[in-house]
C-alpha cells in the first residue's frame, strides 16, 4: 500500500481499483495518516485554524432523511437567534481569538436576502479583520452575490454525495442533486472560498460513491472539505441505520489531504461525537481546522442534527480552552488568524 499512498500524494488521483484498495482494503492505516500529516505540515506547519460556529436557526424548510432538524420532525425544538444575539456571539468570539465566524442554519425562509446582507455588513463593519462564512443552504445566485458584495468571504455547502442515485436516497424528491451542484459552481464563480463535503457511511453509501466523491473533489477543487461520520438521529427515517465508523472517516480525511494538499479540512464535531479523541485523531490524519461552538448555551441542544452531539453544555470560553488542550495534545497549536486558503488559484 505504501506505493499507492505515494502515488496518490504525487499525482492526486488513482484508478478505480486503486481507490478501492485505499478506501476499503485491509492495511495499516498509520502509514496513510502519517503521509497525510507530512503533507499537511508542508503546507500549514502545525497551525490549526479555529472557526467560531454560530448556529443561527434550527428552522428548516427541507426534509433531508438524515437530519434531525428536517421540517417533518415535529419533536425538533425550533429557535432563531436575533441579530443582537448573533452580534454578542461575535463579540465573545473576538475576545477569545476567533477571526472567522461561521453562520450556519437550516434553510430558514425568515432569512431574506436583505436580512442576511445587513447582518454580514454589520459584522464586517465591527470586525473588519475577520472573515465571515455563511452556511445557509441552497439559495438563488442573486442572494449569494448580494451577500458576497456585503462582505461574506466563504460559503459552506456540503454536496452530501457526488452520486445522483445515492443523493436521491438521502433526500426527498423535491431536492435536486443538479441544483445543489449548481449552487456550488455559482458560489465559486462569484468568488467565495467554497467548502463542500459529505457524510461517511451514510445509508446506502458504497465504495463507488466514495470514489465519485473523490473525483468530484478533484474536479471542483474546493477550498474547504468538511466530512464527518453519519450519526443516526432518533426522530428521522434513518433512526435505525448504523453510525459511520471512526476508521473509515479518518481514512477519508487522509485521502482528501492527499488529493487536495492545500485544502482546509475541519476535524468535525461529528467525529468528536463518535469517539472521545475523534477530533485529535482527525488532526493527526490530515485535518487542520476545528470549529468550536459560539452559539448561546441556551439554544445549543436545539440544533440537533444527530444524536449525542458533544459540546452542547459548555460556554464558548470553556469550549476554546478544551479545544486548545486537545489540539496541543495532538501535537499542533491553535493560531489567531483568519486561516485563509493557502493555494495558488
Ligand atoms: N449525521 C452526521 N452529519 C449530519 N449532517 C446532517 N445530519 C447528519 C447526521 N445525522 C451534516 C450534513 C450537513 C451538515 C450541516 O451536517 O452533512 O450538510
Ligand atoms: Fe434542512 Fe436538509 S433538513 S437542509
Amino acid at each position: 500500500m505504501r506505493e499507492l499512498i505515494d502515488k496518490l500524494a504525487a499525482e492526486h488521483d488513482l484508478t478505480d481499483e486503486e481507490w478501492k484498495q485505499l478506501i476499503e482494503g485491509e492495511y495499516d492505516r498509520s502509514l496513510l495518516y502519517a503521509k497525510a500529516d507530512e503533507i499537511r505540515r508542508q503546507k500549514y506547519g502545525t497551525d490549526v485554524y479555529i472557526r467560531g460556529l454560530i448556529e443561527i436557526s434550527s428552522y428548516c424548510r427541507n426534509d433531508c432523511l438524515y437530519c434531525g432538524i428536517r421540517r417533518s420532525n415535529s419533536h425538533a425544538q425550533r429557535y432563531r437567534l436575533s441579530k443582537e444575539q448573533i452580534l454578542e456571539c461575535c463579540q465573545t468570539g473576538y475576545e477569545l481569538g476567533f477571526r472567522t465566524y461561521v453562520m450556519q442554519g437550516g434553510e430558514d425562509t425568515f432569512f431574506t436576502t436583505e436580512y442576511v446582507t445587513e447582518l454580514v455588513s454589520e459584522i464586517k463593519k465591527r470586525y473588519p479583520d475577520c472573515s465571515v462564512t455563511l452556511s445557509l443552504g441552497e439559495r438563488e445566485k442573486a442572494d449569494y452575490q448580494a451577500w458576497y458584495d456585503a462582505g461574506a468571504d466563504r460559503y459552506l455547502l456540503r454536496h452530501e454525495t457526488a452520486d445522483r442515485l445515492h443523493y436521491e436516497k438521502l433526500h426527498p424528491a423535491e431536492l435536486s442533486y443538479d441544483h445543489r451542484i449548481q449552487c456550488l459552481y455559482d458560489l465559486k464563480e462569484i468568488g467565495y472560498q467554497v467548502g463542500c463535503g459529505f457524510m461517511v457511511e451514510s445509508p446506502c453509501q458504497t465504495v463507488e460513491n466514495l470514489i465519485a466523491d473523490m473525483r468530484f473533489l478533484r474536479k471542483f477543487q474546493p477550498h474547504m472539505v468538511g466530512i464527518g461520520p453519519f450519526i443516526p438521529h432518533h426522530d428521522t427515517p434513518f433512526r435505525d441505520k448504523p453510525q459511520g465508523s471512526l476508521e473509515k472517516t479518518l481514512t477519508m480525511v487522509a485521502l482528501i489531504r492527499l488529493t487536495l494538499p492545500q485544502a482546509l479540512i475541519p476535524s468535525t464535531t461529528a467525529l468528536g461525537t463518535i469517539h472521545p479523541q475523534g477530533r485529535e485523531l482527525g488532526l493527526k490524519a490530515g485535518a487542520n481546522v476545528v470549529m468550536p461552538n459560539l452559539s448561546p448555551v441556551s439554544v445549543r441542544k436545539q440544533y440537533s442534527l444527530y444524536d449525542n452531539k458533544i459540546c452542547t453544555g459548555d460556554e464558548a470560553a470553556e469550549c476554546i480552552a478544551c479545544m486548545k488542550r486537545r489540539v496541543a495534545s495532538a501535537g499542533y497549536q491553535i493560531v489567531v488568524d483568519r486561516g485563509d486558503w493557502r493555494g495558488s488559484s
